[in-house]
This record gives structure tokens, C-alpha cells and sequence, in this order.
């Protein structure tokens, strides 16, 4: 495994007062691209690339890229499109929808100052997203420390839910981090194919905290966590219904099921804001289907033949019987139910 001094990350966002510049993601980790946001349009691009992403760091993003576009036109037609636009750009983590609805509420309420109003909430969202990250990380991490056993553990993550995918330290891997912080920890990081932020991102972020881990393909996970090579799974989350099943990136429910089998815990981390009580269960989490050429190739090497059909959805769903610990800023539900999450929302 791998480790090294702790550096820095540079922030995946940085606001101005009036202009949003964000770290290109799908740059990392060869190039640190900053790119400067403007308004709507350009933000709900940057979105879509995955320029921007992460369940809590997609809902910042579009509150400032909305608070953007009214501070330039300050009518209601113009949060009308402006929130059409951004709520439209991914549909499966539920910050993107809630950023956006807290906005539009923030500017109804002040129809003579639109652009203070909006600015102000948006910059709220942000710090508050921060405030979540440090608390659930605290939730999750004393929840493991109870139960994980004394010495060294190693924890297998997935996708990236660090602090490339929210504020301050991130969800998943901000538990993570704390717990490293507490103990020695070993990190088994899943690549996430097709876009592999966790071989892009997650060991960008792992170096940089200087914590060991190693980088394996996704086939090899069940049959590393069967084998005992991990103490406990974490991951972040992208919405989660009221009955507690969980949307997260594909190859969550596999994790979820072998962490199952071998009789470990699996800790879905992230703030109160991806939850979504509109929906009584998972059945009802729309899953984004990405396009077929990101199966068709990688770092734009075609891997099959031209044309291969292909499914491409970025996101699965876990139910929650299979969730050892739902951790949010208000606490860990555990065991996963209606009535546990309903705290914790
Ligand atoms: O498609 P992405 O990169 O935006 O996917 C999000 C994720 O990285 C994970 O699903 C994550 O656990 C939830 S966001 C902290």
C-alpha cells in the first residue's frame, strides 16, 4: 500500500462574491485546471462533464451558478430558466434539486434584492455543507470505532466522496479520514469504471492526506471482502429515500451485498440534504443513464467495437437491510429504518 506526507488539496470550489471557479475534475489527476462559472448555463455544463460533481458539491455549485444568473437578470423568467437548466442537468443526486429549490425560495421572498438574497443563500448551502462534512465524518467515525477491532483496519471505498465531492472534508471518505486520524488505516479504493474517480480522484486525495492505500478494479472487490481483506465499507451517498435505501455510484449494491456476506459493516455517510422523504422507498430514485461511449472507451482508447451497444447507468440502488449505518450530520441511523432515518433527515 501507499502513503506519503500530507499535502494540501486545493479546493474544488472557491467563490469570488461574483464569480464561481471550480477545479476541473475530469482534468485529475494529471492537471490542477481552474475554470471560472458565470451564471446557469455554464455552470449546469460544467455539471453535466463531471467538471463539477459529487452529490453535496453539485448542490453548491448550482446554487451559486443560479444566485449567478439572477444577479445578472434579476426576474423572475430568468430563476424560472436558470433553475430549469441546473435542476435538469444531473437527476440523481438530490442536492442538485433541493440547492436549487432553496434559491428560488430565497428569491421569491426578496423580490427587491434578488441578487443579495440569492447570494446569501447560496453562500448559507456552502457553509453549511461544510459544517455537515465535519459532523457526519465524527457520526461515522465514532460508529466504526465502536465496533471495528483494536489495531490497524482497512476500509474499502468507492467512486470519490472526498473532498473533491462536497466541502471541507467530504462524506464517505471524510469518515474515512477520520478514522485515520483516531487509528491506522488502510484504504482499498475501487476504480469506478467508466469514469474512475476513485483511480483518479480517490487516490488523488488519498496520497495527498497521506493515508496507504491500493487502487483495485471493481470485479476484484466481493472476492477481496469475502477473503477478509477488509475490515468495513464506506461510501458517500446521492439520494436517499425515506426507507433508507441508498442511490450511489454503480457498484455500490455489489459492495454492499459481499460487505453482507462476510459479516462486515457497510457505512453509507453523507449530509441530511441527499435525503429525500418525497420518496417512500428506492424504487422511485431515477438512475442517470450516461452516454454508451464512456463504456466504449477509456482515456479515449476505444476498448470494444465501434458501435457495441452498451447500459451505462452511473448510479445503483441499495436497499436498505443491507446499510450497517446511514450517517449524516445529525447523527448515524442504525439499524436503517423509516423511523431511523426520519431522525437523522
Ligand atoms: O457521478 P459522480 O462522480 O458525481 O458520483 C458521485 C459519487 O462520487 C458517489 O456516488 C458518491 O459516493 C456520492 S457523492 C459524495
Amino acid at each position: 500500500m501507499t502513503a506519503g506526507p500530507r499535502v494540501d488539496t486545493p479546493p474544488p470550489l472557491r467563490w469570488d462574491g461574483a464569480t464561481l471557479h471550480v477545479l476541473d475534475q475530469t482534468r485529475l489527476p494529471g492537471e490542477e485546471l481552474v475554470i471560472a462559472l458565470s451564471g446557469a448555463d455554464d455552470t449546469a455544463a460544467a455539471i453535466k462533464r463531471l467538471a463539477v460533481r459529487g452529490a453535496p458539491l453539485i448542490g453548491v455549485a448550482a446554487a451559486y451558478g443560479l444566485a449567478m444568473e439572477v444577479a445578472r437578470t434579476p426576474t423572475e423568467p430568468a430563476l424560472e430558466r436558470g433553475a430549469a437548466v441546473l435542476a435538469g442537468a444531473r437527476p440523481t443526486a438530490r442536492n442538485l434539486g433541493w440547492a436549487v429549490e432553496r434559491i428560488g425560495a430565497a428569491a421569491l421572498a426578496h423580490p427587491d434584492d434578488i441578487a443579495s438574497a440569492t447570494r446569501a443563500e447560496a453562500e448559507a448551502i456552502e457553509r453549511a455543507d461544510e459544517a455537515a462534512s465535519a459532523a457526519l465524518a465524527r457520526h461515522g467515525a465514532d460508529a466504526l470505532d465502536a465496533v471495528l477491532p483494536s489495531g490497524p483496519v482497512t476500509v474499502m471505498t468507492h467512486c470519490n466522496s472526498g473532498a473533491l465531492a462536497a466541502s471541507g472534508r467530504g462524506t464517505g471518505l471524510g469518515v474515512i479520514a477520520e478514522l485515520a486520524d483516531r487509528r491506522e488505516v488502510h484504504v482499498l479504493a475501487c476504480e469506478a469504471r467508466p469514469l474512475l474517480q476513485g483511480a483518479r480522484l480517490t487516490v488523488w486525495e488519498l496520497r495527498r492526506l497521506g493515508i496507504e492505500h491500493a487502487l483495485l478494479v471493481d470485479a476484484a472487490a466481493p472476492g477481496l471482502l469475502r477473503g477478509g481483506a477488509a475490515q468495513a465499507v464506506v461510501t458517500g451517498f446521492d439520494r436517499v429515500a425515506a426507507n433508507g435505501d441508498v442511490a450511489n455510484k454503480v457498484g455500490t449494491y455489489g459492495l454492499a451485498l459481499a460487505a453482507h456476506a462476510a459479516g462486515i459493516p457497510f457505512v453509507a455517510a453523507g449530509p441530511s440534504s441527499s435525503i429525500d422523504l418525497r420518496l417512500p422507498t428506492g424504487a422511485g430514485i431515477e438512475i442517470e443513464e450516461r452516454d454508451a461511449g464512456e463504456v466504449r472507451a477509456a482515456a479515449g482508447a476505444l476498448l470494444t467495437i465501434e458501435g457495441t451497444p452498451c447500459r451505462n447507468p452511473a448510479f445503483d440502488v441499495t436497499p436498505a437491510e443491507l446499510v450497517w449505518a446511514l450517517v449524516t450530520e445529525r447523527g448515524a441511523a442504525r439499524p436503517v429504518t423509516a423511523d431511523t432515518v426520519a431522525r437523522v433527515a
